[in-house]
């Protein structure tokens, strides 16, 4: 019995927690060797350490995924450590503050843009030489149930996620017939640092309350249940999906 990412090599951003940690250790579990980019520097450093304690292969790399600079140095070093790169999860995002198109300031609309949606389109252009070179692979980018539908007062964070998803299908295109799979993850709602710090700046009551309103399953992910479907959609055994946007959201996006 192999993992489904036996030998293979991956990396995740935002590895640091939430989600994208959730997605780290499974990627490990699976048999890959995995590198966690992130900002934030301990927790990262954290799971690196948690995934080789448990006998896997893993390293953290300090990136800032609005820095093309930092993306370039991600990619080599994983290639360096890790002798190639087979799949990317393209994961680091903010929830961004409430504004509409009248009230969006031109900062935030930057900032927002450049860490859920440009940051995707860098990684992309550096992975895919990499990936090419191993003969294809799979890329997956976080989305967002706010890639394929609106709600108030999330103009940039919902724009953002619309552009992941585009740019997921035109690259999904453009590489179909060179190996490479290009995907899209769409969370609902999922228990993490972001959410919470989203819900508790919107005034909403508590999630589990909101989840009983608005999603058929009523109740929030756990991250683990993102994890499992954004390493599979990396492997192999998606062999025939690419130019996907994968809802994972207890049901939510089948009410409209
Ligand atoms: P999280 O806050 O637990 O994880 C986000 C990670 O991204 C953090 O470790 C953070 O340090 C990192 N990060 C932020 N800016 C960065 C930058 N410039 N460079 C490198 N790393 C950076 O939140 P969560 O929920 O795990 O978010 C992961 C992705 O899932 C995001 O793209 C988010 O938009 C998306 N998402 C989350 C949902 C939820 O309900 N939690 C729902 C829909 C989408």
């Amino acid at each position: 019995m192999t993992g489904s990412m036996q030998g293979k090599v991956a990396l995740v951003t935002g590895g640091a927690s939430g989600i994208g940690r959730a997605a780290a250790i499974i990627f490990a579990r699976e048999g890959a060797s995995v590198t966690i980019a992130d900002t934030s520097i301990e927790p990262g450093e954290a799971v690196a350490q948690e995934i080789r304690s448990a006998g896997g292969n893993a390293i953290f790399v300090k990136t800032d995924v609005t820095c093309e600079d930092d993306i370039r140095k991600m990619v080599a070093k994983t290639v360096e450590t890790f002798g190639g790169l087979d799949a990317a999860f393209n994961n680091a995002g903010t929830s961004g503050s409430f504004s509409t198109a009248a009230t969006c300031t031109n900062e935030e609309w930057d900032r927002v843009m450049d860490i859920n949606a440009r940051s995707v389109s860098l990684c992309m252009k550096h992975e895919i030489p990499e990936l090419l070179k191993r003969g294809g692979g799979g890329i997956l980018n976080t989305a967002s149930r706010a890639g394929d539908s609106g709600s108030p007062n999330m103009y940039t964070y919902i724009t953002s996620k619309h552009a992941v998803v585009g740019m997921t299908r035109a690259a999904a295109i453009d590489f179909a017939t060179r190996g490479i799979r290009v995907n899209a993850l769409c969370p609902g709602f999922t228990y993490t640092g972001m959410i919470a710090d989203a819900a508790k700046g919107a005034g909403l009551p508590p999630l589990e309350d909101v989840a009983k309103l608005m999603v058929p399953m009523q109740r929030i992910a756990e991250a683990e249940e993102q994890g499992e479907v954004a390493v599979f959609l990396c492997s192999d055994r998606a062999s025939y999906i690419t130019g996907h946007a994968m809802p994972v959201d207890g049901g939510m996006s089948a009410t409209h």
